[in-house]
């Protein structure tokens, strides 16, 4: 392992994207999302994929391709999606790699509105009432996570991103970034 990895996790709709690249930007160091990492090399989406081949194939592509990633230092900072955190093989790889995972506490309404907003159906929440089940099934899982931030519908992501860098500056995380850049 060459530095330590930042892994942003959350429900869907938290705003994981974003506020990763927003903290890469804010840190000086390479950023990539794990699902649009999948979508490239499978030439699907996670959606497609679920849709297709149902959830456990996905689940292990993303625990195959998480180990990868990690492996090859790929970037400094990685959104995972909403379902990631919770298998266990993919803490234990993110422990394996001294990762530092935060969770974007976004409550339930924020996110549904954000799922709703986006007008893509998620094939692991297509009402209100089972994303809202998944949604509570998880959250004692996200809180095994390193640091919680909790997240404010005005905030920006790059606010957001500033408070994901206030809680990491003590840390002294470990190792060269992918763009060479320590912090
Ligand atoms: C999933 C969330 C999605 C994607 C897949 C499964 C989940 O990512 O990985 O559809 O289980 O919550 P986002 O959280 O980025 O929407």
């Amino acid at each position: 392992m060459t530095f330590q990895p930042i892994i942003i996790v959350g429900f869907m709709g938290s705003g994981k994207t974003t506020v990763a690249l927003e903290l890469a930007s804010h840190l000086s160091c390479g950023a990539i999302d794990l699902d649009e990492w999948i979508k490239q090399r499978e030439k699907r989406s996670p959606k497609e994929i679920i849709e297709q081949d149902g959830e456990e194939v996905f689940r292990r592509m993303e625990t195959r391709v998480l180990g990868e990633v990690l492996d090859e230092g790929v970037a400094r900072v990685i959104a995972v999606g909403g379902g990631a955190w919770t298998i266990a093989a993919n803490r234990k790889l993110m422990t394996d790699h001294a990762a530092f995972v935060a969770w974007l506490d976004a409550g339930f309404e924020l996110c549904w509105e954000r799922i709703e907003a986006s007008g893509e159906t998620r094939p692991l929440a297509r009402s209100r009432e089972i994303a809202q089940k998944l949604y509570d099934e998880r959250r004692p899982i996200y809180e095994l996570a390193d640091a919680r931030i909790e997240i404010n519908e005005n905030e920006s992501a790059e606010e957001t991103a500033k408070k994901v860098a206030a809680v990491l500056a003590p840390l002294r995380l470990t190792g060269k970034s992918p763009s060479n850049i320590e912090w």
